[in-house]
């Protein structure tokens, strides 16, 4: 049984060498890739969480062939395109899962029906229904495109499509409906966000072409192409390593190495804002890792000082900024957070649950609309609070972190959605000398 509430208590310095699971990005990407293509995907490194798991599921009501072999290893059998599911397809918590297969399938002859929980049918869908309807997808929805909905997929035309925000999930979806337009599909961001799904469409046999025009980033998809499944080795997860790095940062004493820490730079926001804050990073041994780099980093304890985050930044790194809170209420004065209004429609309301919970464990923040602002005065902050996630695995990681090095331990509800992301998260923090345990 998944315990009720995880404490996390300020202890000794954190020591030690660790890997974070497989990029949970890439992981649904692989998944959603090798049952798009015809022959066998073989995946080392999978993130096996219940986002993860979910679409592996997904991808097997669609008529793939999806088998664990190993820790971590996986096979997908394509069959070359996708059949009629004979149920409804739930992909749990995953924005990316859903939105994903959604683009996915509508380029295929058949419908589906997609639910969620609790936090994924409140998600707005309507990002990714507008552009696929466009192209000619239809759907039933619940509440002007949120979930469960039934998206019936056939002949798509080309688009010439501009995002109204920076969204990797929904570029990446158009982008695998494209696959079937009768056109070439061109996606132009506002912000360059990851680009993993434009490299591994390339590895699996299509033509995607990047180019800069007025200081946009315009992908170009040619349609038609016959994928071919490929070997994927999934690097370590950014979003992942950000916990045990940070909780080092701020425990007295600490030294902690992540190994095999996927580099991409649309990913690594975070790390060149807590350089500027004063961390103590350093990244050895850097590689490659089919067509990623990735790299060893080495945080050790540092004084902080708060900083404004180019707003810019924010897609190379929206899903740290809850991890980045935590930093900043360790920091010496005011970390500014601006121009990330897509928290509020992550898997809860980011923003708000980061502003009460830090509040809440003693630490002055202040909330606007599209972002917030941490008064860090340098002392450990008191700590002590009970925070309610509302489900979210990154508000309840984060403020585990924050526990570690406050004044008095800190209580988190609902851990067991960590199981989403990060599965090895206690554990691991754990064996670095972290004191979690269940309250
Ligand atoms: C993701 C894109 C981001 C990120 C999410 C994963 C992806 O979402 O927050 O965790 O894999 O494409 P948006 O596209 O909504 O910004």
């Amino acid at each position: 049984m998944t315990a009720a509430v995880l404490s996390a208590r300020p202890g000794a310095p954190l020591s030690g060498t660790v890997q974070v699971p497989g990029d949970k990005s890439i992981s649904h990407r692989a998944l959603i890739l090798g049952a798009m293509a015809s022959g066998r995907t073989t995946i080392t490194g999978l993130l096996e969480g219940e986002d993860v798991l979910a679409t592996a599921r997904a991808m097997q009501a669609f008529g793939a062939t999806v088998t664990r072999t190993g820790e971590g290893a996986w096979t997908v059998e394509g069959k070359g395109g996708f059949s009629e599911p004979s149920d409804i397809i739930d992909c749990g918590n995953a924005g990316t899962g859903v939105r994903l297969i959604m683009g996915a399938m509508a380029g295929y002859p058949v419908t589906a029906t997609f639910t969620g929980d609790g936090s994924l049918r409140k998600r707005p869908m309507g990002r990714v229904l507008e552009p696929l309807g466009k192209m000619g997808a239809t759907w039933l929805s619940r509440d002007g495109g949120r979930l469960p909905l039934t998206l019936r997929g056939g002949t798509l035309a080309a688009l010439d499509y501009t995002l109204p925000m920076a969204s990797a999930q929904v570029k990446s979806a158009v982008l695998l409906a494209g696959l079937h337009a009768d056109g070439p599909v061109t996606v132009v961001e506002p912000e360059a966000t990851r680009d993993h799904t434009e490299r591994m469409l390339r590895a699996f046999g299509a033509t995607v072409t990047v180019s800069d025009h007025n200081d946009r980033r315009v992908i170009t998809l040619q349609p038609g192409a016959k994928l071919s499944g490929s070997p994927v080795a999934v690097p370590g997860d950014p979003s992942s390593a950000a916990f045990p790095i940070v909780a080092a940062l701020i425990t007295p004493g600490s030294q902690v190495t992540v190994t095999g820490v996927m580099l991409n730079p649309l990913r690594t926001g975070l790390f060149d804002t807590l350089r500027e804050m004063g961390a103590d990073l350093t990244i050895t041994n850097r590689r490659d890792a089919s067509g990623e780099e990735v790299g060893d980093i080495t945080a050790r304890h540092s004084t902080l000082h708060g900083v404004v985050v180019p707003p810019g930044r924010a897609p190379s790194m929206i899903d740290e900024y809850p991890i980045l809170a935590i930093a900043a209420a360790f920091a010496t004065g005011d970390t500014v957070m601006r121009g990330v209004g897509e928290m509020r429609v992550k898997e809860s309301d980011r923003i708000a649950l980061m502003s009460a919970g830090l509040e809440a464990c003693g630490v002055d923040v202040e909330e606007e609309p599209e972002g917030f602002i941490v008064h860090g005065t340098g002392a450990p902050p008191r700590g002590g609070g009970l925070v309610e996630t509302h489900g979210d695995h990154r508000i309840a990681m984060s403020h585990l972190i924050l526990g570690l090095a406050a004044r008095e331990a800190v209580r988190v509800d609902e851990p067991g959605m960590i199981a989403t992301s990060f599965p090895t998260f206690a554990d691991m923090m754990r064996g670095l000398g972290a004191d979690i345990t269940e309250a």
